[in-house]
């Protein structure tokens, strides 16, 4: 049945969404463009009258010229689908207009205070940005342009205001009211509704502006900050969820004390409240003392989260914790800025997490989601600088470039100058800025000054887009190692012509004898350029990018002698597997592309077997790292890969190599396979080599899976019966849903049955079914959007089927192009419901161009069909249009 024609949801047809029809064409906006304000707004005071279908809303603003900006007579205040019930200026009634959605009021003088009444409607915000209902609480997101649809407001971030805010409603419904800041009164009516009013101190634009009513518990528990402040820490969750916040709590605690140790980041204020809610566009959002949180990102015990779910808990939660001071005390000054707190704080987040849960294998996940999400979006269409130069919508800006390769840039800075002058580059950045909204180039020029080093060729990091590629030759002489590296940044959208970049590359010179040479850094800054480096013996083997010091792509044909040297024998683990991945790569591009002979083929079979071999057997490595040696390069990761200059992509063709590779694998090492299932298997769920075990454990089964389906089905269904951990029983389930075996319905049905209730599981068991291998997958996921626990409105439920749907290699590029078809058909229904989720799902199909022909004019009459319906969101029409272009 068609998504796009027919009811998806239980509440029947999707109404459409309170928007006013765009443009066709909507308005580019450049950063050149930038000015400042007219106006400054000292203070704010706002009023909720909150009601579920009609809030009203007062605000009034204090206003003052600002001497730094072109005089105006005129105070443009954005507004996005509201209407004024009123505008007076002074306490008089004010000379007021409407310009599209914005409102424009004429003010005579140098100073006044405005005073706007708008009334909203929360339960009909289908699009969760501004003032939203979800799960009977009412609650906000305002970044990036969220607040004007609240009040009409300069919805700027470098306009920074005192907020003053009262809110009053129904108690029974709404029993904890909590906005920024610290409660300053609370009062009850007598009349079954009460209220309070909340003071934040500091000055913040309106995009950190929230305010969350409803019925809600706190897990609390207070932190003392090293100067002695002591802060009440609360996670807010419906009742039913209480038992599952511990996690965050400790979370936010580590990221606490984590933040005045490492960057010397005090919190300030006494309160800080996190409040997760089931309907989000994203992960959290760091409102100043009010963080909102998906609940995806809050909630976890080992009966519903898997190990990976904690991690991401930790993560997002310091993440937006290190935002109060990368992001709240310094901002942006505009949105092309946002970088600068995106991708410093995703570099914060990463830091933490390795001092955490250890630097190897959590630097290997991060370049494994670099190489996933940012290196397919820099070299397609949608490629952009992680300081972009201009967008039709920002919201297509909280990208995997301006986020992941914005920290990766960070991070290349660090390296370069070491982690001591790093630190009195940041505490330059942050005594200098503090409380202003400030730019990249801010951020470039306090690291310079504070950390001594010229990063001005280094700023191409910030306005050339595309992955530098690196092709990388050697030659010996005497006892020196001559290394000569060639860069090429790609041309991208905008930018056919780029400058070479300063490119620092960790390198060791090992020799195949067995001696490991010691590591220094180079920094290649010109297109080429060739360096001595010392040898540690004969036969040098060259182990480069150590760590992953820049995002790049290294180009060269190690022999697999070498590679297989560096997998077993590099000192540093991050290499190693590098190294495996490389031999992967290599192996599965070349079959997939066809052109191994039948010995290059058995040969390069033999040597990943080895060194699989080799990995399992290891008895020097945990078993965490071991698992990260047993990945296989992804599809994904394959795709970019294959589809290298004038050459394309084959999906099918990438699929069946690689479970070829792991059928092989499995074939060969069967033995050793299900010696490892057994042996972490009777690891004990609370025992500290209990993760790595777990991890391993789903692995095997899965390359067992390949070889020998049922061997595998009757594993998995053990390791699913025996579970008492949402990690193995999720594994278990995972590996028989590829399979088409009897196992899997029942254990299928047992899942949903015992989670039915937990809406975070039930996203789990959609996921699992619309990222299978198996051959029904899309009849699977048709008939998954008809179940009555499937919504298009929650943005988790829509991901959890969809989007992962979008991210199946198999299903999604199924040759008749079906997967292409389902994926159109959800971007056009969701589209007038959530634009900005609609937005999300365009750039798989905006790969087409690096694709085989045949599948590549299956995308692109797709994306043509979302073009022509017309009346297209300002999100999925730039989306789609960059796509096309
Ligand atoms: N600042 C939030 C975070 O990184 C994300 C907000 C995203 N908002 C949006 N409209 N796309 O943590
Ligand atoms: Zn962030």
């Amino acid at each position: 049945m068609d998504i796009a024609t027919t009811p998806t949801t239980p509440e029947g047809n999707p109404e459409i969404a309170d928007a006013a029809p765009t443009p066709h064409d909507p308005p580019v906006i450049r950063r050149e463009d930038y000015a400042p304000f007219a106006w400054a707004v000292p203070t704010t005071r706002l009023d909720f009258r909150l009601a579920p279908d009609a809030t009203r809303v007062t605000a009034t603003l204090d206003v003052e010229r600002n001497p730094a900006a072109d005089p105006s007579p005129e105070l443009r205040l954005n507004g996005d689908s509201l209407t004024a019930e009123s505008v007076t200026v002074d306490g008089a009634p004010a000379t007021w207009r409407m310009d599209g959605p914005d409102l424009i009021v004429t003010l005579p003088g140098e100073r006044h205070s405005v005073e706007i009444v708008t009334i909203i409607d929360p339960s009909a915000n289908t699009q969760l940005m501004g003032l939203y209902a979800s799960n009977g609480m009412l609650c906000t997101q305002c970044e990036s342009e969220g607040f004007r649809r609240i009040t009409f407001f300069p919805d700027r971030p470098d306009v920074l205001s005192t907020y003053a805010v009262r809110m009053e409603g129904d108690k029974a419904a709404f029993p904890i009211l909590l906005c920024n800041g610290n409660r300053v009164a609370e009062g009850d009516n007598g009349d079954g509704t009460h209220w309070a009013e909340w003071h934040d101190p500091w000055p913040k634009p309106s995009y950190l502006f929230a305010l969350v009513a409803g019925d809600l518990v706190a897990n609390s528990k207070p932190f003392t900050t090293v100067s002695g402040r002591k802060v009440e820490c609360n996670v807010w969750v419906r009742a039913e969820d209480l038992a599952r916040t511990d996690h965050a709590l400790e979370s936010l605690h580590r990221s606490m004390k984590w933040d005045e140790e490492v960057f010397g980041r005090e919190y300030d204020l006494d309160l800080y409240n996190i409040v997760a809610v089931s309907d989000f566009n994203m992960g959290a959002m760091e409102n100043k003392g009010l963080n909102v949180f998906n609940t995806k990102y809050v909630l976890a015990d080992p009966d519903t989260a898997t190990d990976a779910d904690f991690d991401a808990v930790e993560g997002v939660i310091a993440h937006e914790y290190f935002h109060n001071w990368s992001g709240n005390r310094i901002t942006c000054r505009d949105w092309f800025q946002l970088s600068l707190k995106e991708g410093f704080t995703v570099l914060r987040d990463q830091m933490f997490s390795q001092d955490m849960r250890g630097e190897a294998v959590k630097r290997i996940e991060d370049v494994r989601i670099l190489r996933a999400a940012q290196f397919p979006e820099d070299a397609g269409p949608l490629a952009h600088p992680i300081r972009p130069d201009s967008y039709r919508e920002i919201s297509n800006f909280y990208t995997a470039t301006v986020y992941n390769k914005g920290a990766e840039v960070i991070r290349m800075m660090r390296s370069m100058v070491g982690e001591t002058r790093f630190r009195a580059g940041t505490d330059l950045y942050f005594d200098r800025h503090d409380g202003e909204a400030a730019t990249c180039e801010d951020f470039v020029r306090a690291i310079e000054d504070g950390a001594g080093v010229d990063l001005g060729q280094f700023r191409l990091w910030y306005s050339q887009a595309g992955t530098p590629r690196i092709a990388v030759s050697q030659m010996v002489e005497g006892d020196t190692l001559k290394l000569t590296l060639k860069q090429t940044v790609p041309a991208t959208p905008g930018q056919p012509d780029k400058q070479p970049m300063p490119i620092p590359l960790k390198v060791a010179v090992h020799s195949r004898s067995g001696a490991l040479g010691a590591e220094q850094l180079i920094v290649l800054d010109s297109a080429e350029q060739t360096f001595d480096l010392p040898l540690a013996g004969p036969d040098p083997v060259v182990s480069i990018n150590r760590g992953f010091t820049a995002p790049v792509v290294i180009e060269r044909s190690l022999s697999r002698e070498d590679l297989v040297f560096l997998a077993a024998h590099d000192d540093d683990p991050f290499a190693r597997s590098e190294a495996l991945q490389e031999l992967g790569v290599a192996h599965l591009v070349g079959a997939a592309r066809g052109t191994l002979s039948a010995e290059e083929q058995a040969d390069g079979e033999a040597a990943i077997i080895a060194a699989f071999r080799a990995s399992l057997a290891d008895a020097a490595l945990d078993d965490a790292m071991r698992g990260e040696l047993l990945v296989l390069p992804s599809e994904t990761y394959l795709f970019e890969a294959m589809a290298t200059g004038t050459q394309l992509a084959d999906p099918g063709a990438i699929h069946t190599a690689r479970e070829g590779l792991k059928a092989a694998i499995a074939t060969a090492l069967a033995g050793e396979l299900q010696a490892a299932h057994a042996r972490t298997s009777a690891i004990p769920l609370d025992d500290p080599a209990g993760r790595g075990a777990r991890k391993v454990k789903t692995l095997v089964l899965g390359l067992i899976a390949a070889a020998d389906p049922a061997t595998a089905a009757s594993l998995a269904a053990a390791q699913y019966d025996a579970a008492d951990n949402m990690t193995g029983r999720q594994g278990a389930l995972m590996v028989l849903c590829s399979l088409d075996v009897p196992e899997r319905e029942a254990r299928l049905a047992a899942f949903y049955e015992r989670y039915k209730d937990n809406a975070l599981v039930i996203d789990k068991w959609f996921t699992l079914q619309a990222l299978s291998f198996h051959p029904d997958v899309i009849a699977h996921v048709r008939k998954l959007a008809e179940h009555p626990d499937f919504t298009i409105r929650n943005p988790n439920r829509v991901r959890s089927l969809h989007m992962a749907f979008a991210g199946n290699p198999k299903g999604f590029h199924k040759a008749d192009g079906e997967g292409y078809r389902m994926v159109a058909d959800v971007i056009l229904a969701l589209d007038p419901i959530n634009p900005q989720t609609a937005a999300r799902f365009v750039p798989a199909l905006g790969r087409w161009r690096r694709i085989e022909p045949g599948r590549a004019a299956l995308m692109k009459a797709e994306l043509e069909r979302i073009l022509a319906s017309g009346n297209l969101s300002r999100d999925t029409f730039e989306q789609v249009s960059r796509s096309l272009e």
